[in-house]
């Protein structure tokens, strides 16, 4: 059956350019009111323009379906809470929030300066923080939320010279983490992609060629599933793009436990090193001492 957002209202962050665009074109062709952020800086955080945001909404239109541009900076709390404004005050309701807007500054570790550090952490956690915080309230007085934090793989596994970026994604999964917690009583999903798409941001690392070739429409899939009413997983992370789906996961090893009535040292440590190690029937967590496993079933037997 076609995935439906009839009657939904969805925010969407940077979506006056790239994979943003994408994922508003497609919800907006779904059926849902889409309000399109975007600050129009460019790709180092200097600067703004209302005319992405406006583009974008103009071919929603277009195409038959209803937006509403939105300029705000993610970086500012009061922006935060005028674009959540915004879908209320226009729409009436907000269901879907995509934390998406983003910029790159990279430098090698030994070169970055705080300056460098400081935009990409507010433009990417404090600007997802703001967006959400602002509709946290509304999600959870209609018991209704879905939410896509945007990772990276620079986050999840490394990349030389993204220390800000690489760290700032990866906090995307912590965020999601304890949101998937707070949300879940609520029917408040909160999961994560981890895109790759040619667009403006990484045109200067890819060759042309692959840059066209790697459409953000190849990402939006994913993405539109997990904000659906009918994706009811939450806290997974999807690694979309280039022709490939997959999950990425952190996972608990099963370890050893000596107990605590005898403490180990060092020289223990070293001896026992490989099955400390060893990802042998490691396990997602859904949190401290819960395997994702233990949380479904409780959840299955909760009917
Ligand atoms: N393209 C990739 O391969 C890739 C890989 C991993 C992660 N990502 C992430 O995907 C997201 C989208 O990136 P993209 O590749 O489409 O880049 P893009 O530059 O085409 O789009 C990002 C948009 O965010 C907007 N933006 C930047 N700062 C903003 C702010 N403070 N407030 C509101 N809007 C702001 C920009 O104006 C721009 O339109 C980013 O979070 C990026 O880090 C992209």
């Amino acid at each position: 059956m076609a995935i439906s957002f009839e009657g939904q209202v969805a925010l969407v962050t940077g979506a006056g350019a790239g994979l943003g665009r994408a994922y508003a074109l497609d919800l907006a062709s779904r059926g849902a009111k889409v309000v399109v952020n975007d600050l129009g800086g460019d790709p180092h955080g200097e600067g703004a323009d209302a005319a992405p945001a406006r583009k974008v909404c103009d071919e929603i239109k277009a195409a038959g379906g209803e937006a509403t541009p939105n300029f705000d900076s993610v970086s500012s709390y009061d922006g935060g809470f005028n674009m959540v404004k915004t879908a209320i005050d226009t729409y009436g309701r907000l269901d879907v929030v995509i934390c998406n807007a983003g910029i790159l500054r990279d430098i090698a570790f030994h070169n970055m300066s705080e300056a460098d550090w400081d935009a990409v952490f507010a433009v990417h956690i404090k600007g997802s923080f703001t967006v959400l915080r602002a509709a946290w309230p509304v999600f959870r007085q209609q018991s209704y939320g879905r939410v896509v934090l945007t990772t990276s793989s620079s986050g999840i596994y490394g990349q030389f010279g993204q220390a800000n970026y690489g760290s700032a994604k990866t906090a995307m999964i912590g965020l999601m983490n304890v949101l998937k917690q707070e949300g879940a009583k609520y029917n408040v999903n909160v999961n994560t992609v981890a895109p790759v798409a040619g667009t403006r941001l990484t045109q200067t690392v890819m060759p042309q060629e692959m840059v066209e070739k790697l459409k953000p429409e190849l990402v939006v899939p994913a993405v539109t599933w997990m904000v659906s009413k009918e994706c009811q997983d939450s806290g997974i992370i999807i690694e979309a793009g280039a022709g490939n789906f997959n999950r990425a996961s952190i996972v608990k090893g099963a370890g050893v436990q000596p107990g605590m009535d005898q403490l180990k040292d060092a020289e223990w440590i070293q001896a026992n090193w490989d099955k400390i190690m060893s990802l042998e029937g490691a396990e997602p967590m859904w949190r401290t001492g819960q395997t994702l496993k233990d949380y479904l079933a409780s959840k299955a037997s909760q009917g």
